[in-house]
C-alpha cells in the first residue's frame, strides 16, 4: 500500500529499509539534513557513543558515519574488519548485537547477508542504522541521494530519472527507486538484460504506481533526462566470473554522451567508481558525485540526531 505522508516520530527508530518511511518522513530527513548543511551543532550528541560495524568494505558510508557522530560531539567505537571481532571464532550476529548495545546508544551496520540490518534492529534495543545488507538494502544512502537530487534540481517530484548499470545487485538503486517513485519521478532502467531490476523490487513499484520503462542504452533518453544516476557493476556478488565480463565496462560516460544533456541534468554516483564515468567528466558542470559523498555527512548528521530524539 502507498504509504501516507503523516510524521513518526524518529526517536528510537532503527533505519533498515526505505519502504519504513513516509513521503512526510523523507522530506523532515531532507529538512533537517539542510539545517546540518548549513551550520555545524558541535554538541548536539555530546555523550553519544556509536557503534560502527562493518562485516564488509567501506569507505563514505563508515567514514561518514562516524565523522558525523564525532562532529557532533559524541564519539564512535568501531569494527572495520569481521575478522577483528568474536564472529570469525563463530558468534551469532544477534549474540554480537546483544553484547556491542550495552557499550553504545546506536548502532550502524554494514554486512554481507540481505536481511542481517533487520535482524539486528529486532535484538538491539538501541537504533539500529543500515549501512548496507547484501544486495538488499542501503537506506542512508538513499536519503543522501535524494538530499542531493533536491539541492541540484530544487525539487523531487516529476523528475526524469534514469538509473543505470548494474541494477540487480546495486542495493543503492533498489532503495532510490522506491523512494522517486514515491514522488513521482518517472524511471528509467538502463542495464544489460542480465543485470535488470529484480521481481521483488519491480513488485512493490507496482505497488505504488511507480512510472519506469527498461532499456538497454542511454543515447535515446540523454536529452530528456534531470539525473543520471550511475552505478558500478557489483563485481564481488557475481557468483560466476564469466557472467561478470560479459558486461564488465559496458557504461562508460564520456563527454561526447553529454552533448545534448540539459542544463540542470547532473550525475550521481554511489562511489567508488571503476570505469563508469570517464575522468574528462570530473570537470564539466554536470558531474556532482563528490559533492553527493560530502553531503553524507549532512544526511547522516541529521539520522543520528534524529533517532537519538535530538531534533
Ligand atoms: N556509497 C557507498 O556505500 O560507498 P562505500 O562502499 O565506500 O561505503
Amino acid at each position: 500500500m502507498p504509504r501516507k505522508s503523516t510524521l513518526r516520530s524518529f526517536k528510537n527508530r532503527d533505519v533498515i529499509s526505505v519502504r519504513d518511511f513516509s513521503k512526510g518522513d523523507i522530506q523532515h530527513v531532507l529538512k533537517v539534513a539542510k539545517t546540518f548543511k548549513a551550520r555545524p551543532h558541535p554538541d548536539l550528541l555530546k555523550g553519544t557513543i556509536l557503534a560502527s560495524l562493518f562485516f564488509e568494505p567501506s569507505t563514505r558510508t563508515r567514514f561518514s558515519f562516524e565523522s558525523a557522530m564525532e562532529r557532533l560531539g559524541g564519539s564512535v567505537i568501531s569494527l572495520a574488519d569481521a575478522k577483528s571481532s568474536s564472529s570469525s571464532k563463530g558468534e551469532s550476529l544477534s549474540d554480537s548485537i546483544r553484547i556491542v548495545e550495552k557499550y553504545c546508544d546506536v548502532i550502524v551496520m554494514r554486512h554481507p547477508l540481505e536481511g542481517s540490518a533487520r535482524l539486528a534492529a529486532e535484538v538491539s534495543k538501541n537504533p539500529v542504522l543500515n549501512g548496507g545488507d547484501g544486495a538488499n538494502q542501503h537506506p542512508t544512502q538513499t536519503f543522501l541521494d535524494l538530499f542531493s537530487i533536491h539541492e541540484t534540481q530544487k525539487k523531487l517530484a516529476g523528475l526524469h530519472v534514469a538509473l543505470v548499470g548494474d541494477l540487480k545487485y546495486g542495493r543503492t538503486t533498489h532503495s532510490l527507486a522506491y523512494a522517486l517513485a514515491l514522488f513521482g519521478a518517472r524511471l528509467y532502467f538502463i542495464a544489460p538484460q542480465s543485470l535488470q531490476m529484480p521481481d521483488h523490487v519491480m513488485r512493490d513499484l507496482e505497488k505504488i504506481k511507480a512510472k519506469y520503462s527498461f532499456h538497454t542504452h542511454p543515447e535515446p533518453f540523454m536529452p530528456k533526462l534531470d539525473i543520471f544516476y550511475a552505478t558500478r557493476i557489483q563485481k564481488e556478488r557475481f557468483p560466476d566470473p564469466l557472467e561478470y565480463e560479459k558486461v564488465e565496462g559496458i557504461y562508460v560516460i564520456t563527454k561526447k554522451l553529454l552533448k545534448k544533456v540539459k542544463k540542470n541534468f547532473r550525475i550521481l554516483h554511489p562511489l567508488p567508481r571503476v570505469n563508469e564515468i570517464n575522468y574528462e567528466v570530473d570537470n564539466t558542470p554536470y558531474a556532482y558525485y563528490f559533492e553527493q559523498a560530502n553531503n553524507g555527512l549532512y544526511v547522516r548528521q541529521a539520522l543520528l540526531a534524529l533517532v537519538m530524539g535530538k531534533v
